[in-house]
């Protein structure tokens, strides 16, 4: 048998003996108990006390969730929820929101059921509860873990301060196609960005101990794939391999189970022809087998019924497969309250089965001490406060990237904006649109707390702004008919006054002549065309608002650009008629302030693309970590084939392969340079990697700021494994850091790398190491040019 094959066999035993033999567990193992709160004998023995004591009516209703308040999907159940509670028939409500409302359920609970066992209140809290930041994505472009702790941290503490003790965040579906809406909500598309911020998210909201008063049970979701939803339209079918979907799309949900989730939400999608809310393979084998997880899982809204939709089987079916597979708790369907109760009589369903589940939702309220501590402090309205404010400031300054500033003749660079201009315009219509800039899915934020990039330019500039909205986020058309929507069904009035975006537009144009420079503001409504249900096939910038801007392109004054939106948009078109464009997504309560920084210099930016930006929407899904093809197109293509080698190959006929704006990317005011990358060994024996001496390597690298100004740069390490058994990207991120320098500093930046970077799956979906050559590249993005590399050897 050859070498490698013993090491891959004996490292699939390493759970075995582990468990046997209580060591600590290898590298890129599962900790036999990811959350030892969850697994703690004493919180255990309190679940087994309770247990028995209920009635099987009283542990259905623990599988139970109802939606009180607001609805957050279809057609919410409307049933009387008091009586329910009082019979001890709804272990769970979401979006129930504030002390009063959720004491109020509380009280019921803990006075008038028979075993007064709480209610768990959860809630979307996506970025920040009342204290707005940055949504998610943007989060992420700041290649920051301790920023997502700190956006975690903050709404952990509203959130509990409001009755909520569960948030549905955070959301890692990994997201390689930006049609698709939610993209906004996750890390973007790579599983080692966003695995490191799996694990920071999780740290803010638990802090590694569920009871603290302040600290909240978060919910990694949506198990599993939700992001590789076919075309990119929501709740549509994910296919895809085993291979990819272990390899790619589960890492982020692994790393937050590693770090102690409390619970996991199911996605609406398929995975291979098998719902993810009735998935044995992700819900039992994967979750629960391999890695440990002695959390709960909530489906997502109305799941386990549109289960029937998926054709598995009629309701009472679908409550059992979906209950049977390792969906825990049933949110909004009511399928569990009505279905599981009559199949555990008649045998169908072992009550062993709803144990299990009554099991593990009872071990995260005892662990969050909810039984102990069950209501939430009644306090004053909540208000920003500065140190809140400055919180959120800091998050966003981080997030903006820079995507181009190319010199203009006779000026320079745009950015940072200079004393020079006399006049400047303001132009767009996310200047000044508070509930937009807030960002998509937002329950608590309020519009009124957002600082405008009007109102903070105004603040910096007095009378040398001028401003013009310039066009509606939307057409006329486009705004008339999403009025007339309501999700209750309620009638409303429209107002049939279309907005005269030829009139505005003419205006804006006047603004810009009058003025030395022009800001554009423009994006896309968060509160329409982001988030859930949200899917675009077009994803250049929505209404009417690329007219806007080559209008005002024409004028011939030179342009800033800055971009507001919550998902990778197509920017083609400026990319190539404007010299300056700052990427600054939805940032929040502090978007003015945060935009103002980086315009004008006293904030350097630093974030980086957590998502490839398209050429076209026909790229999609676009993302850097491509594996080979037989016939690859050497450098970019972008004119029709000369000869066969440039025909014959893996390329479009009217575009080029390569992203617009690559993952990883970002300019600073400053420069970067780095220097010919070293390792400390440039041969490893495979054993050891196997073994996880850490690390079995280390990549180190001098960075320099050669600019003028002080800088941060995110370093990126990416490798290519060139020998693999199974096929493996050209590239994958495999270790950041962000480094400040001063002008002229020079630090030396290392990357230990070990078992955990260097593994892969095998076709036997085992991780494994093999001998081969691993090439190695340090940058400032996935471009990253300064090459090294070892090997692994037998
Ligand atoms: C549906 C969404 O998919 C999920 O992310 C959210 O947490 C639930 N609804 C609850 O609102």
């Amino acid at each position: 048998m050859p070498k490698l094959r013993k090491y891959a066999i004996l490292y699939a035993l390493l759970p075995l003996l582990l468990d046997v033999f209580g060591a600590v567990p290898a590298s890129g193992q599962a900790p036999s108990t990811p959350n030892p709160q969850l697994a703690s004998k004493e919180i255990n023995a309190r679940v087994e006390a309770l247990l028995k004591k209920m009635t099987l009516e009283e542990k259905i209703g623990q599988t139970v969730q109802y939606s009180a308040g607001f609805a957050t999907g279809p057609s919410a159940s409307n049933l009387t929820y008091d009586e329910l509670v009082a019979k001890g028939q709804v272990g769970s409500m979401l979006n129930v929101v504030g002390a009063e409302r959720t004491n109020r359920y509380q009280h019921i609970a803990m006075e008038k059921s028979r075993l007064h066992i709480p209610i768990l209140f959860g809630l979307d809290v996506i970025h920040g509860h009342h204290t707005t930041f940055p949504v998610p994505l943007a989060v992420a472009a700041s290649w920051d873990p301790d920023a997502a702790e700190t956006v975690a941290r903050v709404a952990a503490e509203e959130a509990r301060a409001d009755g909520i003790a569960w948030v549905f965040s955070p959301m890692v579906d990994i997201a390689r196609d930006p049609r698709w809406g939610r993209i906004i909500e996750s890390n973007g598309e790579d599983p080692y960005l966003s695995s490191a911020l799996a694990r920071a998210w999780v740290k803010g909201y638990q802090q590694g101990d569920l009871s603290k008063p302040d600290s909240v049970a978060a919910c990694v979701k949506h198990f599993a794939a939700y992001g590789a939803v076919i075309a990119g339209r929501d709740y549509n079918a994910v296919d895809m391999s085993e291979l990819t979907l272990r390899q790619v799309y589960l890492k982020p949900y692994r790393a937050a189970v590693d770090a102690g989730v409390a619970t996991v939400m199911t996605s609406f999608n398929s995975i291979n022809g098998v719902p993810a809310t009735a998935n044995p393979l992700t819900l039992t084998q994967i979750l629960r087998k391999e890695w440990h997880f002695d959390g709960f899982v909530v489906s997502d809204w109305g799941a386990v019924s549109e289960l029937k939709n998926h054709s598995i089987g009629d309701a009472a079916t679908v409550a059992r497969k979906a209950l049977e597979a390792g969906t825990d708790m049933d949110m909004e369907g009511d399928l569990y309250g009505t279905e599981i109760a009559a199949q555990v009589r008649s045998g169908k369903i072992p009550e062993s089965v709803v144990d299990e589940a009554v099991r593990r939702i009872l071990r995260v309220k005892f662990a969050l001490g909810l039984f102990d501590h069950p209501y939430a402090n009644v306090g004053p309205a909540y208000t920003p406060t500065p140190e809140r404010r400055e919180a959120a400031r800091k998050v966003a300054d981080e997030t903006m990237v820079l995507l181009k500033n190319d010199p203009v003749e006779g000026i320079g660079a745009l950015l940072p904006l200079t004393a020079k201009a006399k006049k400047v315009a303001l132009i767009g219509p996310m200047a000044d649109d508070a509930l937009d800039l807030l960002g998509a899915w937002t329950v608590a934020g309020n519009p009124k707390d957002v600082i405008t990039l009007k109102s903070a330019l105004s603040d910096r500039l007095g009378d040398k702004m001028l401003y013009a909205p310039g066009c509606g986020l939307l057409s006329g058309d486009e705004e008339k008919t999403l009025k007339s929507v309501t999700f209750t069904g309620a009638a409303k009035t429209v107002d049939e006054t279309l907005p005269d975006d030829e009139k505005t537009i003419g205006e804006a144009v006047e603004t810009a002549r009058k003025s030395d420079i022009a800001i554009l503001a423009l994006g896309e409504s968060t509160n329409w065309m982001e988030g859930e249900a949200a899917s675009r096939v077009h994803l250049g910038f929505t209404g009417n608002q690329e007219k806007l801007l080559e209008a005002v392109v024409a004028t011939g004054k030179p342009v800033i650009l800055v971009v507001l939106a919550g998902r990778p948009l197509q920017l083609k078109w400026a990319s190539e008629h404007v010299p300056a464009i700052l990427e600054g997504w939805s940032p929040g309560i502090e978007a003015g302030p945060a935009v103002a920084d980086v315009l004008f210099g006293d904030v350097n930016p630093s974030g980086k693309l957590p998502s490839s930006f398209p050429r076209a929407v026909g790229q999609e899904p676009l993302y850097y970590a491509q594996t080979p093809t037989g016939r690859p197109a050497r450098g970019d293509l972008s004119h029709m084939p000369r000869d066969a080698a440039e025909k014959f190959v893996s390329r479009y006929m009217d575009e080029q392969n390569s992203a617009l704006f690559p993952f990883g990317w970002g300019l600073s005011y400053t420069r970067f340079s780095y220097t010919k990358p070293t390792v400390d060994r440039s041969e490893v024996p495979v054993r050891e990697v196997v073994d996880n001496h850490n690390p079995a390597v280390t990549v180190s690298v001098d960075v320099r700021n050669t600019g003028s100004v002080a800088g941060s740069e995110v370093v990126q390490l990416y490798l290519r494994n060139t020998e693999a058994s199974v096929e493996q990207p050209l590239r994958e991120l495999k270790g950041f850091k962000r480094v400040t320098l001063a002008p002229g500093e020079t630090r030396r930046v290392t990357f230990p790398l070990g078992f955990d970077e260097l593994n892969f799956y095998g076709a036997d979906l085992k991780k494994t190491v093999e001998a081969t050559t691993y090439d190695i590249w340090l940058g400032g993005s996935s471009l990253a040019a300064a090459e090294t590399s070892f090997k692994t050897v037998e």
